[in-house]
């Protein structure tokens, strides 16, 4: 099959969807790998670097004029004009993270163009599915560079240090949501010397949160927040208002915050309010990762830093990006087992009735399918 990377193009994105190592597993399957001139630099691999992997660079017409496209971010609109949905062939495959929620008009725009569209983001989470699992690789790594983006400005030691001018104490961090980004970022923060305390609605992730080396905040709350598929279900008003009395408290002892508290399909549950910010120590740090989502912390605002009352607030967005290097290695390898599972030994396929691609398949050959938007 000829396989087309094309060069990310919104702002702030690093990743590329295809490495040298993957381009080189698709080559030896007799793959032809067409990837646009510049496509790796965000992530510090260079065209040359794709070439010595068996790949061809290409300009960006030939890129995503090929049978099947490779993307991190969904098409957009073209600076000065157009929309990258058009520069896709007819009957061709794009495999990327869509969103369809956030922007049902591209995916009425690639059903137009008679193409089919998988979103990545869509990946069940099942066994079987796991190495194709971007969520989880993606998650990982925001929740550890939220933690350094923490240190980055927080004014003090992460341990506790005994000095000859006296000591330091620990950094006290409190983590809230407990899922993939929670654990990593608690893992994070504990590697760091921090003392750091976790809580989630979902009583499984008590032991989860120990098993990193973390104390499980325990919250008077009586709601088990365990919802399908090892997700959270939304809690009613009446608990979300006293988890957000008991965490203003929780907060109001900690140095750095982070949040990471999602329900799938609804804006993200608001945990920190203007008030339990305002009660926190000045030069105490939040990060907000649920800031995509709307956030969890009330003054947070989306991709900025505010400074509300001496309290650092983080409300960055992409946080992977700021990874490039690890994010699009991880990313390519769980897009590579995606191709892998569509192109068998009998050639490529898009079974509906096959779990994994059934559930991620948003657009079949020009068709929106139920759901997809
Ligand atoms: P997520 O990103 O949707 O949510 C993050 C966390 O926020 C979840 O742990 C959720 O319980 C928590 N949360 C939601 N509302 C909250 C509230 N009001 N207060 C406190 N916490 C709240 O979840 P993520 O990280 O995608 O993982 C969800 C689950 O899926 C986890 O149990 C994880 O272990 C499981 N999982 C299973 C996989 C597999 O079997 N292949 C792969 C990855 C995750």
């Amino acid at each position: 099959m000829i396989i087309g990377v094309p060069l990310e193009t919104l702002a702030g994105e690093r990743r590329v969807a295809a490495t040298p190592e993957t381009v080189k597993k698709l080559r030896e399957r007799g793959h032809e790998l067409k990837i646009e001139t510049g496509a790796g630099l965000g992530s510090s691999i260079r065209d040359r670097d794709f070439l010595a992997a068996g790949g061809e660079i290409v300009s960006g017409d030939e890129a995503w004029g090929a049978e099947l496209v490779l993307k991190v971010q969904r098409p957009g609109a073209i600076a000065g004009g157009g929309h990258e949905v058009d520069r896709l062939r007819e009957s061709a495959v794009l495999v990327s993270m869509l969103y369809p929620h956030e922007d049902p008009e591209t995916v009425s725009r690639l059903a137009a163009r008679k193409v089919s569209a998988l979103a990545l983001e869509a990946v069940p989470r099942i066994t079987r599915a796991q190495k194709m699992d971007v969520l989880s690789s993606m998650a990982n790594l925001a929740g550890y560079r939220a933690v350094l983006e923490a240190c980055a400005v927080f004014g003090r030691f992460m341990p506790l240090l005994m000095t000859a001018a006296g000591s330091v104490p620990p950094a006290q961090v409190l983590v809230v949501g407990a899922g993939v980004a929670g654990l990593s970022a608690a893992a994070t923060a504990k590697r760091l010397g921090a003392v750091v305390k976790a809580f989630d609605l979902r009583p499984a992730s008590r032991e989860q949160v120990k098993s990193v080396g973390a104390e499980f905040l325990t919250l008077d709350l009586d709601f088990d927040g365990t919802g399908a598929g090892g997700y959270a279900k939304a809690a009613p008003d009446e608990v979300l208002k006293k988890e957000q009395e008991l965490l203003a408290k929780a907060a109001a002892s900690a140095d750095i915050v982070i949040t990471t508290a999602l329900i799938p399909g609804r804006p993200a549950p608001l945990l920190i309010t203007r008030a339990a910010v305002e009660g926190m120590k000045p030069g105490s740090v939040l990060v907000d990762l649920a800031i995509e989502q709307g956030g969890n912390v009330e003054v947070a605002r989306r991709g900025e830093r505010v400074d509300h009352e001496g309290v650092i607030v983080l409300g960055y967005t992409n946080l992977p990006s700021r990874m490039p290097g690890d994010a699009s290695r991880l990313y390519a390898r769980n897009l590579l087992q995606v191709v892998l599972h569509l192109h068998g030994k009998a050639g490529f396929s898009l079974d509906l009735q096959d779990e994994i691609t059934g559930a991620i398949t948003l657009v079949h050959q020009g068709e929106a399918r139920k759901g997809a938007c």
